[in-house]
């Protein structure tokens, strides 16, 4: 246990009558059967230096080497600085357990009032969480998701996730886990249309050697596999009410049995299901059973439709033309105004997905070319909206060049406030050969095309 911060955290710890009083007190009630010092004091920097992230909530986890540990965060200012720890002997009961939590939580508190009285701002880490980088988005909902999100990760609740196909369900679910005191164990998915009953259920439980025809090994479940981490149930409303009472018990017990198994074991998991259906609906028409329904949906979070944050869009079109062109490692394109704005205009009836696949698709089509022109978008983009001046259905390659050319000529005189010198120089052409193009492209200021009004 090295670590300054770490060691300067304890010590004013060890300077608190009522650290003292409760480590007695510990003593007392745990006896001999704690294996530690009765409460350990780490800063976040210890719990860095052990793949351990500071829990930002009170209460059960499991440590690194599988004991039960009762913690509570130490925070300064609201910050996590650092976490007290005590493991409950493995025959504690749950008055036990409950005693030694709340006054854990007396002694993390403490703590970080003696922080603040003695202003140890050493000891504030730079926040190294809580970092959604995947999840793209600065519109009010995804920041209001995001919020959320803070909130839920240090919980061992179960949540359930709602959207629309495609908005990103289980990017959410994985930024969930990756960000949680579960993160140094497994995520686990499962999409639970994608097999019939008997599959899917030797899937999530396992199965015994000669269970069924073709059982010819002991397999493992997804349920164990996830042992301590995270399991994502995708699509949970296609489960059946069989499977549906095994992942109830599962969900509320801990405990499940293998297909063919007469035994049952038990795994630690923290649940995320997701649905794109009205489970609450399903609910009242009988088709999903409710005391599941109200297990999984401790937490709900709402995903909105990309057509709803409409302002996310231009983010996540850099967001993926950076992405492609990373993967071709080629140079990174820019789309054309015309081309942003029929993008801009679309509604997105496939979300977050549809726009990936559309932009993956324009970086392939578009080869080398530095700016990607509409003319280029599927048939569909381009179907309802034309946009005026420009013709829908260019097909030669060169009338695609010349829309790129006049987009990028357009773009560069509005940048440059129609000064002719700066965008001939910022487009690399002498002036005399822009006006020409000016003149071809028929783009005099107020013959410019201007964008679509929007619906
Ligand atoms: N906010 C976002 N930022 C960046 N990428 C995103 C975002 N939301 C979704 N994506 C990407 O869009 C694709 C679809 O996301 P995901 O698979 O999580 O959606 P889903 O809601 O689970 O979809 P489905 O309902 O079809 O299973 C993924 O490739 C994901 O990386
Ligand atoms: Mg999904």
């Amino acid at each position: 246990m090295s670590g300054r911060d770490g060691t300067s955290l304890l010590r004013l710890a060890d300077e608190l009558h009522v650290f003292r009083q409760i480590q007695r007190l510990l003593e007392r009630r745990l006896g001999t059967r704690a294996e530690l010092r009765p409460a350990e004091v780490l800063s976040a920097a210890e719990l860095a230096e052990l793949h351990a992230v500071p829990a930002g909530a009170r209460g059960q986890r499991t440590s690194r080497d599988g004991a039960a540990v009762v913690v509570s965060p130490v925070r300064l200012a609201g910050a996590v600085i650092g976490e007290v720890r005590v493991r409950p002997p493995a025959e504690a009961d749950d008055r036990e357990v409950t005693l030694v939590g709340d006054l854990v939580d007396v002694l993390a508190e403490e703590i970080g009032l003696a922080a603040a009285e003695r202003r140890v701002d050493s000891l504030v880490e730079a926040p190294t969480r809580y970092r959604y980088d995947d999840l793209v988005g600065k519109s009010e909902p995804m920041r209001v998701l995001q919020r959320l999100l803070d909130k839920v990760i240090d919980s061992d609740s179960t949540v359930l996730v709602q959207g629309e196909n495609g908005t990103g369900k289980e990017l959410i679910a994985r930024a969930i886990h990756f960000n949680s005191i579960r993160a140094t164990h497994r995520f686990m998915v499962q999409n639970c249309s994608a097999f019939n009953d008997n599959l899917l259920d030797s899937e999530l439980f396992g199965h015994k050697k000669g269970a069924f025809t073709g059982a010819i090994a002991d397999k493992q479940g997804l349920f164990e596999l996830a042992d301590r981490g995270t399991f994502f149930l995708d699509e949970i409303g296609d489960m059946s009410p069989a499977l549906q009472v095994k992942v109830l018990r599962v969900v509320q017990e801990g405990t499940f049995t293998a297909v063919g198994d007469t035994e049952s074991r038990h795994v630690d998991v923290r649940l995320i299901a997701a649905t794109h259906r009205d489970l609450r609906l399903m609910v009242d028409r009988g088709e999903f059973r409710e005391d599941l329904f109200y297990r999984v949906n401790v937490i709900n979070l709402v995903v909105p439709p990309l057509r709803e944050r409409r302002e996310d869009v231009p983010l996540l079109i850099e967001h993926f033309l950076t992405r492609a062109a990373r993967t071709r490692r080629g140079r990174r394109p820019r789309l054309a105004r015309a081309c942003l704005d029929r993008l801009a205009a679309h509604d997105w009836p496939g979300n977050v997905r549809e726009l990936e696949n559309e932009i993956e698709r324009l970086v392939v089509l578009a080869g080398d070319a530095r700016v990607i022109g509409e003319e280029l978008l599927s048939p569909r983009l381009l179907d309802r909206a034309p946009a005026p001046g420009v013709p829908t259905s260019t097909r030669r390659l060169g009338e695609a060049r010349a829309n790129a050319e006049r987009d990028l000529i357009a773009d560069a005189l509005a940048r440059n406030r129609w000064n002719k010198t700066r965008a001939a120089a910022e487009l690399g052409i002498s002036r005399r050969n822009l006006i020409r193009k000016v003149e071809r492209y028929n783009l005099e200021p107020r013959l410019r095309p201007r964008p679509r009004a929007r619906r």
